[in-house]
């Protein structure tokens, strides 16, 4: 054969290939308003860098007559491509080939490029449509999921892996996105279970859509699963791509530093965002933006425990982690939520060494029995782990309340916060004057004439003693109390002095979070 004949031979191939699972299959993934694996690849990448991998890979099931289905590339595609110039590790399963399900050699594939994401030291990006273990090939499936698991958990902290769930994910197969850094879901098209309504009903009696069960909404607003939430795959497309301008491409990367630019000012003034009444809630995300070049924010978990909120800025040109409570949803509170959403986020700043920014305005934890009874203890005590055990810098600004426990996590000058500042809004105390001064001073209220004159008064003697930034600042827990127009001028200030900081910790194999 000749090179033209041999050539013109693996052509053919190629297209057999690339064929997937055929037009029909094809047809009915698009009217279900999917694109296709290969359309999802190209959209996400830069024009034309995709390089294609194991496509001529062959599925390895005996049983059941499988040794007679031909399933192009195994369900899987698998490649290395560009985003914003930098090179990644890609994976999007192929619901056109036996519902993009997992066996042998569909896994093989997926952890190939996952170890070559590993070598290279760049993301991972895997592209989930799937309906999960190939019945099939039985163990040899399972056996896929957990070499998968076991490279999600070495890959934690080095390189960064993203999930994106478009179509079912189902069964143990939802582990790896779990393990993974953030998870993308669209409306209609996501759906994540372990166990789906079938068994469900089985098993329990209960009726259940599958949408409602572990729907796009479901997993970005209830369960917190998913960090990002788009109405169209296209929108979760440019979402990946905004979060990829943001952040490092390992762990020993710095993130890509863009040119300085100031504040939006006109639309962002601190005086107009921020209310004089100190009861007034308002949207913390605008006085982030007050600060962040271009006023740019990107929010992470955006529809879930939004009493706190986290998410990616920048300052003079590099990334900044956000920690900020939220005013306007439950007085900014932490609770099990937002503790779980806070601690997670900041572990992954401080493992791709993105300095952290925390604004604090909240009463302290969330009071109750069911907080309680979910383990709020334990879940709070995840937001004292991780702003202790980080070494990036972490600067904090104390806008208003900062009462009690709530002072204490949110990267106090305790857990090592390199600078605190503080308005002169800042309320730094063990608790909300009303509380306060009726526990202090039950005994004077109770037996005065006026009980209620006595406990505004004792209130007022109260605020005017602790309700300020002084006090903390007369022990140095607090390093200044600043003007709130000059908050960007202190932080880029601090951030700018502690680029080489280093910081160290006991040796140790690896702590025991709070899990
Ligand atoms: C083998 C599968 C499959 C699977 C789908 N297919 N799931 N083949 N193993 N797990 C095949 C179908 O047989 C069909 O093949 C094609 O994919 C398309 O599937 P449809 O059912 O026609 O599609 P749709 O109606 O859209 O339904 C999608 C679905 C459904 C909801 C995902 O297929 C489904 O319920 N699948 C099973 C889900 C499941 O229980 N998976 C196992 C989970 S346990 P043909 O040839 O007809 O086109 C698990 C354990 C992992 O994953 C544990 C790891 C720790």
């Amino acid at each position: 054969m000749s090179l033209k004949s041999k050539t013109s031979d693996l052509k053919k191939r190629m297209q057999g290939a690339l064929q997937g699972g055929g037009d029909k299959a094809i047809q009915k993934q698009v009217a279900m308003g999917k694109m296709t694996a290969r359309e999802r690849i190209i959209a996400l990448l830069d024009k034309n860098s995709f390089h294609e991998y194991d496509l001529f890979v062959e599925h390895a099931g005996k049983d059941f007559n499988m040794d007679k289905k031909h399933l192009p590339g195994d369900g899987v595609i698998t490649g290395i491509g560009t985003i914003w110039g930098h090179p990644i590790c890609i994976y999007a399963q192929d619901f056109t080939v036996a519902g993009g399900s997992l066996g042998y050699m569909h896994a093989k594939k997926i952890t190939k490029i996952m170890d070559h994401a590993m070598k290279l030291k760049v993301p991972i990006i895997g592209i989930n449509d799937s309906g999960g273990a190939r019945i099939q090939e039985g163990v040899n499936s399972l056996a896929g999921y957990g070499e998968i698991f076991y490279r999600n958990t070495q890959a934690s902290g080095v390189i960064p892996q993203i999930s994106v769930i478009l179509g079912p994910c189902a069964g143990g197969a939802v582990y790896s996105p779990a393990l993974t850094d953030f998870v993308f879901v669209v409306d209609k098209i996501s759906k994540m279970f372990i166990t789906g309504p079938e068994v469900i009903r089985t098993v329990l009696g209960e009726e259940i859509t599958m949408e409602e069960l572990g729907g796009a909404k479901v997993q970005a607003e209830k369960s917190g699963n998913a960090h990002f939430y788009a109405e169209t795959e296209m929108e979760a497309i440019e979402q990946i791509k905004s979060l990829m301008s943001y952040i490092p491409w390992n762990n020993k990367k710095p993130a890509t530093k863009f040119p300085k630019k100031p504040p939006v000012t006109k639309d962002y003034k601190i005086d107009e965002i921020f209310p004089t009444n100190p009861k007034q809630p308002y949207d913390v995300r605008n006085l982030i933006r007050s600060i962040t070049d271009d006023s740019k924010f990107l929010e992470i978990h955006e529809r879930w425990a939004a009493n706190i909120v986290i998410g990616f800025g920048r300052m003079n040109g590099e990334t900044v982690g956000f920690v900020a409570n939220q005013p306007l949803v439950l007085a900014g509170v932490l609770d099990v939520d937002s503790s779980n959403k806070a601690g997670r986020f900041i572990r992954f700043c401080d493992s791709f060494n993105i300095p952290l920014v925390t604004m604090v305005d909240l009463p302290g934890y969330l009071p109750g029995v069911d907080q309680e009874h979910a383990g709020v203890i334990r879940h709070g005590a995840k937001v004292l782990y991780s702003y202790s055990e980080a070494t990036v810098p972490k600067i904090t600004v104390i806008l208003r309340k900062a009462y009690g426990g709530g002072y204490i996590a949110m990267c106090s000058n305790h857990l090592r916060a390199d600078f605190v500042f503080a308005w002169p809004t800042a309320e730094i105390a063990v608790m909300g004057p009303e509380g306060a001064a009726n526990i202090i001073f039950r005994k004077e209220i109770k037996e005065a004439d006026d009980p209620d004159t006595v406990r505004k008064q004792k209130i007022q003697e109260y605020k005017k003693k602790f309700a300020n930034p002084y006090v903390a600042a007369a022990f140095g827990y607090v390093d200044a109390v600043i003007e709130p127009e000059e908050t960007r001028k202190f932080v880029n200030h601090a951030l700018e002095i502690s680029k080489d900081k280093s910081e160290v910790r006991p040796e140790k194999k690896h702590g025991i979070p709070p899990f």
